[in-house]
């Protein structure tokens, strides 16, 4: 049967009801990709797999927890959906709003919100509002505004989100037939770690598995409040899509990494950026650079022997999410640079600048 999206292939686990309004553009069902190369480099027949959120329909997990927000303010009589957002929750929202045939609003921190991002809430429809500030101001705002008549908040802490994005660990256990062993992911928020683990969690009580995994969560080195352990009051990060310093779930994260005996850690803009190239060029999977701190956090671990014993023994399977797709931030992406040359259009000339460029890499 073709993919009908997360509510119906897991609606016995989720809060919808019989007559609840199904707000969907098929998410879900995304591909969990062997990641052949980072699988050789840990060594010791250690698997590792990269669960590909940016092949979700607004190319992020995202719209995961949004069809569930959605539909069931939808069947709230809601009338505009709002939400603060460092880029992929704004476009998501957006998207499913105009699915669903009503208004979207997003605060969004001026400046610091990725182009791709920005192209979709405008495109999508969205009041689009710019503020002076970053995401945890823009987020104690919209705690403030939500709660009148005819609003609904879509942000993570709507419960509905980290129901749905909690079908990504269903799925994890569904394509593996057992839960990994290790299961890594970025952290800015904190709903995503949050909703992984309640899904390692149930999937577990239902049986579908006979373990659960370490969870092992990465913040950038500048906006890494779960890491020291306080509030970063100005985060600053490259990977706009975790630039927060306040986790509105830091409770979630919390219990999912002691629960698991797992551990949060940070990794610098420049091990993020490296991370995000060495996918692309290795793996042939391009992510965006939030994404890759869960990546720049495997090879930090596997710089240190002693330390990746501990964190990752031999034989695990260790599985990745990448949450956002690489075209999310094309100007990140372009600065990185690559092999550019400019050429004449005269066939002689482009031979021996090709045979010049091969013999130069
Ligand atoms: N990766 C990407 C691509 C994200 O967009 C986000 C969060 C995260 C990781 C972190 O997930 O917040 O659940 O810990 N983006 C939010 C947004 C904050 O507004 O789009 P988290």
């Amino acid at each position: 049967m073709a993919w009908a999206g997360i509510i119906e292939e897991f609606r016995d686990f989720l809060p919808v009801k019989q007559n609840t309004p199904v707000v969907t553009l098929l998410e879900g069902n995304t591909p969990l990709v062997p990641a052949t190369k980072l699988s050789k480099l840990l060594g010791a027949n250690r698997t590792v797999y990269l669960k590909n959120e940016g092949l979700n329909p607004t190319a992020s997990f995202k719209d995961r927890g949004m069809t569930v927000a959605l539909s069931l303010a939808v069947a709230e009589g809601a009338q505009i959906v709002l939400c603060a957002s460092t880029g992929n929750t704004s476009a998501s929202a957006a998207a499913y709003a105009a699915r669903a045939g009503i208004r979207c609003a997003v605060l969004l921190p001026k400046g610091k919100i990725a182009k791709g991002k920005l192209a979709q809430a405008l495109l999508y429809g969205a009041t689009v509002v710019a503020i002076k500030g970053n995401f945890d101001e823009a987020l104690q705002l919209i705690r403030r505004i939500g709660n009148r008549p005819g609003y609904a908040v879509v942000n993570s802490i709507n419960p509905a989100r980290i129901q749905g994005q909690k079908t990504a660990s269903f799925e994890i256990i569904k394509t593996l037939g057992d839960a990994p062993h290790v299961h890594v992911l970025p952290v800015g928020n904190a709903g995503n770690i949050t909703a992984y683990w309640l899904g390692f969690k149930e999937a577990f009580q239902q049986g579908w598995s006979t373990r659960l995994p370490k969870m092992l969560g990465f913040q950038a080195a500048r906006a890494a409040p779960i890491v020291i352990n306080r509030v970063v009051p100005k985060p600053e990060t490259i990977a706009t899509a975790i630039r927060i310093g306040n986790p509105a779930s830091w409770e979630g994260a919390r219990n999912a990494l002691m629960e698991s005996g797992g551990l949060c850690d940070m990794v610098t803009d420049e091990e993020i950026l490296r991370a995000q190239r060495w996918l692309a060029s290795e793996e042939g999977v391009f992510v965006e650079p939030a994404s890759a701190a869960a990546v720049a956090g495997l090879l930090k671990i596997a710089q240190n022997p002693a330390e990746q014993q501990k964190r990752i023994p031999p034989g695990s399977i260790v599985t990745v999410t990448v949450t956002g797709h690489g075209l999310k931030d094309p100007e990140i992406a372009i600065k990185q640079g690559g092999t550019f040359v400019s050429c004449s259009a005269k066939e002689a000339d482009v031979i021996r600048t090709l045979e010049k460029i091969t013999l130069k890499r």
